[in-house]
């Protein structure tokens, strides 16, 4: 069979319609409860209704890998009785969710330091993600603990620790090296990335993995954000070219080759 190139797998990439993976920044929470004055948590709530509602719609549309970002680095800032309350929903929602997920063939997986939750929360996330391992209708990962430069950073210490014990020369170094230690290493990078809310930052997501996504904001709330938010972000995804540094000529030249 004859070997694919990189940019002919890019130029394919270009030519799918239906995204390969999204990456989700689900903002608005707090807004959404606010206005309806409810504490901030019912947003939250409200929030992973929207969650289980993505991931069925996922499964459906074919798209195989959903990246969700639930909790980062830099919302341990957030008022204690916000952070406890969501982590008790993420330990309920944990609880409650897994066999479903697995029943329907979900892989579920969790990117970021999952240590700092706590011994009881870190170790249901490992028996959860052990349970779905061979799942492969839909990949879900859960970004908690997580930030973009984090991830660089541990990526960075493995790669001095292998330099160090003599396993590479450090002049070798390049972006290849780095990543397969990064998170997500064994997913394709993400094709779409959403962020509810009306801001338009990348907030120390995944800062590396990004680098040729399409970013698609919206205005919507994260509890608002229903099938029908998703089907037009996937309609404006399906519209766009996507050209990974090349011109569009060689994108086509490269896909017919
Ligand atoms: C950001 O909205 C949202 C979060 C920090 C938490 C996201 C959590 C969920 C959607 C619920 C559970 C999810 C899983 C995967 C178990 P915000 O609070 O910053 O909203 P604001 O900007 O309006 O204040």
């Amino acid at each position: 069979m004859k070997e694919r190139s990189h940019d002919q797998d890019l130029a394919q990439a270009a030519h799918v319609t239906v995204p390969r993976h999204v990456a989700v920044i689900m903002d608005g929470n707090g807004r959404w409860a606010r206005s309806r004055a409810m504490p901030r948590i019912a947003g939250h709530r409200k929030g992973l209704e929207r969650v289980r509602e993505l991931v069925s719609v996922c499964g459906e549309k074919g798209v195989a890998n959903l990246t969700l970002f639930a909790f980062s680095s830099e919302n341990w800032r957030r008022p204690e009785q916000e952070v406890r309350l969501l982590m008790e929903l993420f330990s309920s929602a944990l609880e409650r969710e897994v066999g479903k997920l697995h029943s329907n063939g979900v892989r579920f997986c969790v990117i970021g330091d999952v240590d700092g939750f706590g011994p009881t929360l870190a170790a249901a996330i490992r028996e959860a993600e052990n349970l779905t391992r061979q799942n492969d209708r839909l990949t879900l990962t859960i970004a908690a603990n997580y930030g973009g430069r984090w991830d660089i950073a541990q990526a960075c210490r493995e790669i001095a620790r292998r330099a160090v014990a003599g396993e590479i020369d450090p002049e070798s170094v390049s972006s290849e090296t780095l990543a397969p230690h990064l998170a997500l290493a064994d997913l394709p990078e993400p094709d779409l990335f959403i962020r509810t809310g009306g801001e338009q930052r990348i907030s120390n997501f995944l800062l590396w993995q990004l680098a040729y996504t399409e970013l698609y904001f919206t205005p919507a709330l994260w509890p608002e954000f229903d099938r029908g938010h998703f089907e037009e972000a996937l309609t404006w995804y399906a519209g766009r070219q996507r050209r990974f540094g090349m011109t569009g000529d060689q994108v086509e030249a490269a896909r017919r080759a």
